[in-house]
C-alpha cells in the first residue's frame, strides 16, 4: 500500500510545477478575455491602474477604461502598448504620450508621419484617431477613424494608463 501523505505531496508538487510554467491567470473583470491579451506582460495590478486613471486630468479621468479597451481592439491588430513590445504594420505604442511623432525606434515611418513635427500629447491623439488621414495627409496609418468623441476619450484614457504616461497615485 502506498503512503497517503506521500501521494498527496507529489500531486501538490505536480500542481505547483504546473503552475509556474504559465504565467498566473489574470483576473479579469466583467469583459470576456481577449485573444491578444498575452502581449499585455507588465505587473501592473487593475487597482492600481484605476488609480492611474483618476490621476489622469479631466475629461480623461472620468473615462470608462473597460469601453477602451474594448476599442483599443481596433488598434491592436496594427499596435502593441507593452513596454518593449514589437512594432507590427504600426509601430509599438509604449511611451507614445510626451514622444514626438514619427520617432519610435526601429519603425519605418512615412515621410509624412516623420515630418510632422508635433509631440504627441491627448488632444494631438484625439485628432489622429478620428481622421488620421485628414490630420495628416500622406501618412499609412489605414484607419477610417473613431467617430464618438466618448470612444476616443476612453481609447485615449486607456492608452496613458498602458503606455506608462500615467503613474499610480500614491497615498
Ligand atoms: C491597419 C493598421 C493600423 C490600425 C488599425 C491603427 N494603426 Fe496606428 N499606425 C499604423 C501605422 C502604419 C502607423 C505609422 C504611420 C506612418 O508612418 O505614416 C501608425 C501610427 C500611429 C501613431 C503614431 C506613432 C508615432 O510613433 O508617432 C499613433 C499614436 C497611432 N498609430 C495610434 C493608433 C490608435 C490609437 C489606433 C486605434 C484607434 C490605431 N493607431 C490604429 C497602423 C495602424
Amino acid at each position: 500500500m502506498r503512503n497517503p501523505t506521500a501521494l498527496l505531496a507529489a500531486v501538490g508538487l505536480a500542481a505547483l510545477l504546473i503552475g509556474c510554467s504559465k504565467p498566473a491567470p489574470k483576473t479579469e473583470t466583467a469583459e470576456a478575455p481577449e485573444a491578444s491579451e498575452a502581449t499585455e506582460v507588465h505587473e501592473v495590478s487593475e487597482e492600481d491602474k484605476l488609480k492611474m486613471l483618476a490621476s489622469l486630468p479631466a475629461p480623461y479621468n472620468g473615462a470608462d477604461m473597460e469601453n477602451g479597451k474594448r476599442k483599443f481592439a481596433l488598434c491592436r491588430s496594427c499596435h502593441t502598448v507593452a513596454e518593449g513590445g514589437p512594432n507590427m504594420t504600426g509601430p509599438n505604442l509604449y511611451g507614445i504620450i510626451g514622444h514626438k511623432a514619427g520617432s519610435h525606434e526601429g519603425y519605418a515611418y512615412s515621410d509624412a508621419l516623420k515630418a510632422a513635427g508635433y509631440v504627441w500629447d491627448p488632444a494631438h491623439l484625439d485628432t489622429w484617431i478620428t481622421d488620421p488621414k485628414a490630420m495628416l495627409p500622406g501618412n499609412k496609418m489605414t484607419f477610417l477613424g473613431i467617430k464618438e468623441a466618448k470612444d476616443r476619450t476612453d481609447v485615449i484614457a486607456y492608452l496613458m494608463v498602458e503606455t506608462g504616461a500615467a503613474k499610480p497615485a500614491h497615498d
